[in-house]
């Protein structure tokens, strides 16, 4: 196989420019292109190569809007020209497993579980990625498996299988501004993991958060439900009288950092613990570990 470099230098440095879209303009994808990305994510790699994930394609608006609603109400997922919706599927290898008659449990694994999500990220990175080559704009979406009963049922999604997450696609309508990511040498360890200070392990996230605050509301109503809520995610970790000093402080500089409102607001330790209790349920319902667990009431080590 010739390798053309130029033109796959040029791929590399369109896929450096990446980011995520969510303002889509009115403009279809042509099948010809979407059935593009849809061949780049077939050829994904795949644990085992056992491929457990299925894809619903939507391509209709009112639909769309309703996945939207359904995904913690985000609306510019009605938006999208086509959203992609990857299923963890041990439906259909359960089947075959049966028919042909193989024993099967993976439904119910810990590890099948992981390596399936992995599958699942591979098979919908590989879409994002062919997407953006295309000039097609795209923005993951982790909340559908929030409403992943009514989503089933509103695409026949059958047991053994759960919508984990979705990828809208469409042609951006305007290129927002870039989010900071952390340095590649945060990331990269050449040979082992570096030994750093807490100090260094700050400067990294300082640089990369540098400047993000969300200041307190002015009106009293909506700034005691700030309060309330930081106050809420700050007990998770920290003694009431170390919660109210870290309150007090951020109340006089008159806003909380963006580290503070990433774990203390929005992903809320104590909601997410709720939610995830929400839906490992659901999955429950659709016969997806952990239902063993859940069945029996203990955790086999
Ligand atoms: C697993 C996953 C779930 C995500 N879920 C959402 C989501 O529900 N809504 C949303 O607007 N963005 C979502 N995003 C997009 C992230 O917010 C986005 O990637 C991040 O802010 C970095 O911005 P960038 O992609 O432009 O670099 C998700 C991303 C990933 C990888």
């Amino acid at each position: 196989m010739t390798i053309d470099r130029e033109t796959a230098l040029k791929a590399i440095e369109r896929m450096c420019d990446r980011q995520s879209i969510r303002n889509f303009s009115d403009r279809p994808i042509p099948d010809e292109d979407l059935q593009k990305v849809l061949d780049a994510a077939t050829a994904a790699a795949s644990a085992g190569n056992l491929q457990p994930v299925s894809v619903i394609v939507e391509r209709d608006h009112e639909r769309g809007k309703r996945l939207g609603e359904l995904c913690t109400k985000q609306p510019f997922i009605g938006k999208a020209s086509a959203n992609l919706i990857f299923l963890l599927d041990w439906h259909k290898l359960s089947v075959y497993a049966a028919c042909r008659n193989a024993p099967f449990n993976c439904n119910d694994s810990w590890m099948h579980f992981v390596t399936g999500m992995e599958d699942v990220m591979c098979i919908a990175q590989a879409a994002e990625t062919a997407a953006w080559l295309l000039g097609i704009g795209s923005c993951y979406i982790g909340t559908a498996m929030h409403s992943g009963s009514e989503i089933a049922e509103m695409y026949n999604i059958p047991q053994r299988a759960y919508p984990m997450l979705v990828l809208a696609l469409g042609y951006p309508a305007d290129i927002p501004a870039k989010r900071r990511k952390l340095e590649k040498e945060s990331i990269f360890f050449e040979g082992s993991y570096p030994d750093l200070s807490d100090e260094q392990i700050c400067e990294i996230y300082d640089r990369k958060y540098e400047g993000i605050t969300l200041s307190f509301p002015k009106q009293e109503e909506a700034r005691l439900a700030m309060v309330e809520k930081f106050r809420r995610g700050l007990l998770t970790t920290y003694s009431p009288e170390k919660t109210e000093e870290i309150i007090k402080e951020a109340l006089e500089r008159g806003y909380i950092t963006e580290i503070q409102r990433r774990f203390g607001i929005h992903y809320h330790a104590v909601d997410n613990y709720n939610m995830g209790g929400h839906i490992l349920e659901m999955m429950h319902k659709q016969d997806l570990y952990p239902s063993k667990i859940l069945r029996e009431g203990k955790i086999e080590l």
